[in-house]
């Protein structure tokens, strides 16, 4: 069966100006008015597609039967996102000759659990999906995580299929093949590399993401351009309306964060090197989600953008960046509702020594010194294997006086 695909852009060819104007999505007729823009994960004979655009969701079934045909396929979604679009997921497959089953988990990052693991692989086990057949994650990244390593383990590996609904889970986590379970000593300490066969976003489905939500997310999407790419940051800064209200340019900077991923990715899958460039404001953010107690008080992207607030303010008191540099981010971050400074940090920051105890644990300093993703300029950051880690607690102790 051949599925009716429209290559979207590559990554040349779609134009970046600060009028907003993207060139391969404006150029397109009336006819074509869904454009879908295509990431291709290069990973040999495990590469898959990234397919971006609005609607998506209905052609599911096309494109799944199309790379399994005669599967049988589960769809894992959570509770929140059931009532909401797993109708349209059921229908698509459905339409295509898919006969579907569907595991229900709860929304919130419990379901992360040996025993939320369990419930989802019994579930599996139970309605006799095979080595053959596939495994759907309609959700976020805890859904995402949770039933791509349920996938990766049961019968020793079934092939998945990312839906991602959120933003965080467009740009990140249904990209790249880490899926995970938290362990009661940390978060995403028990998991699988297991990469999807398919990611298909929809970004139609982001509309009934509640704004905290989509902030949180966005987090991720401006540290693609701030890790590695000046001239997506200077465009999502003339364009951060649109791409909060929909259309295109959310679509194009859903499209440019999962190449530049994709990219990262099919260079260094196991993160040796390379990949450790995609935690820009993590190992501040860690530290400070952490201290939140991994609750509905901080979101991880909304630690993420406090943590890079921070590194790029650590950075400039290096003298490795102007401090001008250092202001357009926190501005930029700040226009998008995300918190940049630690007195925003909601119930009273955590101290400095408690901020370094919690880097420590995250495993991030050693002898004293930490690994720390720095910045020379917006889109040039590098890894830093051996900040002292004095400096940084002076660092923090001073921001917090001053916050
Ligand atoms: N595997 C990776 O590479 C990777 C990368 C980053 C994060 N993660 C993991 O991702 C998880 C966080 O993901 P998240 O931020 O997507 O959280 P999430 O999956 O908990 O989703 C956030 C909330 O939004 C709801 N929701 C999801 N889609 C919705 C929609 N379309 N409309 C309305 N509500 C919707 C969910 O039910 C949930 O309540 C963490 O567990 C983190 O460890 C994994
Ligand atoms: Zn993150």
């Amino acid at each position: 069966m051949t599925v009716p695909i429209r290559p979207g852009p590559s990554a040349d060819q779609i134009e970046m100006d600060r009028a907003g104007s993207v060139g391969g999505l404006a150029e397109r007729g009336p006819a074509e008015c869904d454009p879908v823009e295509m990431v291709r994960v290069a990973l040999g004979d495990r590469a898959y597609d990234i397919v971006i655009g609005r609607g998506l969701v209905t052609s599911l079934g096309l494109r799944a039967a199309a790379l399994k045909p005669g599967a049988k396929a589960a769809i894992v979604t959570d509770d929140v996102v059931a009532p909401l679009h797993l109708a349209a997921a059921e229908a698509a497959l459905a339409a295509a000759g898919i006969a579907t089953i569907r595991v229900v988990v709860a929304a919130g990052e419990g379901a992360k659990s040996f025993a939320g693991f369990e419930r989802v692989c019994e579930a599996l086990i139970g309605a006799r999906i095979e080595r053959g057949d596939f495994v759907v994650a309609l959700g976020g990244g805890v859904v995402g995580d949770l039933a791509g390593f349920a996938a990766a383990v049961v019968r020793r590996g079934l092939d998945f299929i990312q839906v991602p609904t959120t933003l965080l889970a467009q740009v990140d986590s249904s990209v790249g093949g880490k899926t995970a379970i938290n362990s009661r000593q940390g978060k995403n300490l028990v998991g699988a590399f297991h990469q999807p066969i398919l990611v298909v976003a929809d970004t139609g489905l982001l509309d009934t993401l509640p704004i905290r939500e989509f902030r949180a997310g966005y987090a991720e999407v401006v540290k693609y351009g701030l890790l590695g790419d000046a001239g997506f940051f200077a465009w999502l800064d003339a364009n951060l309306d649109e791409v909060f209200s929909g259309g295109p340019a959310r679509e194009k900077a859903i499209a440019v964060s999962c190449r530049m991923k994709a990219e990262i990715v099919a260079r260094d899958e196991r993160e040796n090197g390379e990949r450790a460039l995609l935690n820009l404001g993590h190992t501040f953010g860690h530290a400070l989600e952490a201290a939140a107690g991994f609750s509905g008080r901080l979101l991880h992207g909304e630690a993420v953008a406090l943590g890079t607030a921070l590194a790029f303010e650590f950075s400039a008191r290096q003298g490795l960046l102007a401090p001008g540099e250092a202001a357009r981010v926190t501005r930029h971050l700040a226009r998008a509702g995300l918190p940049i400074s630690l007195a925003d940090f909601p119930g009273g920051a955590p101290g400095a020594d408690r901020l370094m105890e919690l880097m420590a644990q995250d495993k991030k300093v050693k002898r004293g010194r930490l690994t720390f993703i720095l910045l020379r300029d917006i889109g040039q950051a590098y890894i830093a294997p051996d900040v002292d880690a004095a400096q940084v607690r002076a660092f923090l102790a001073e921001k917090l006086e001053s916050k």
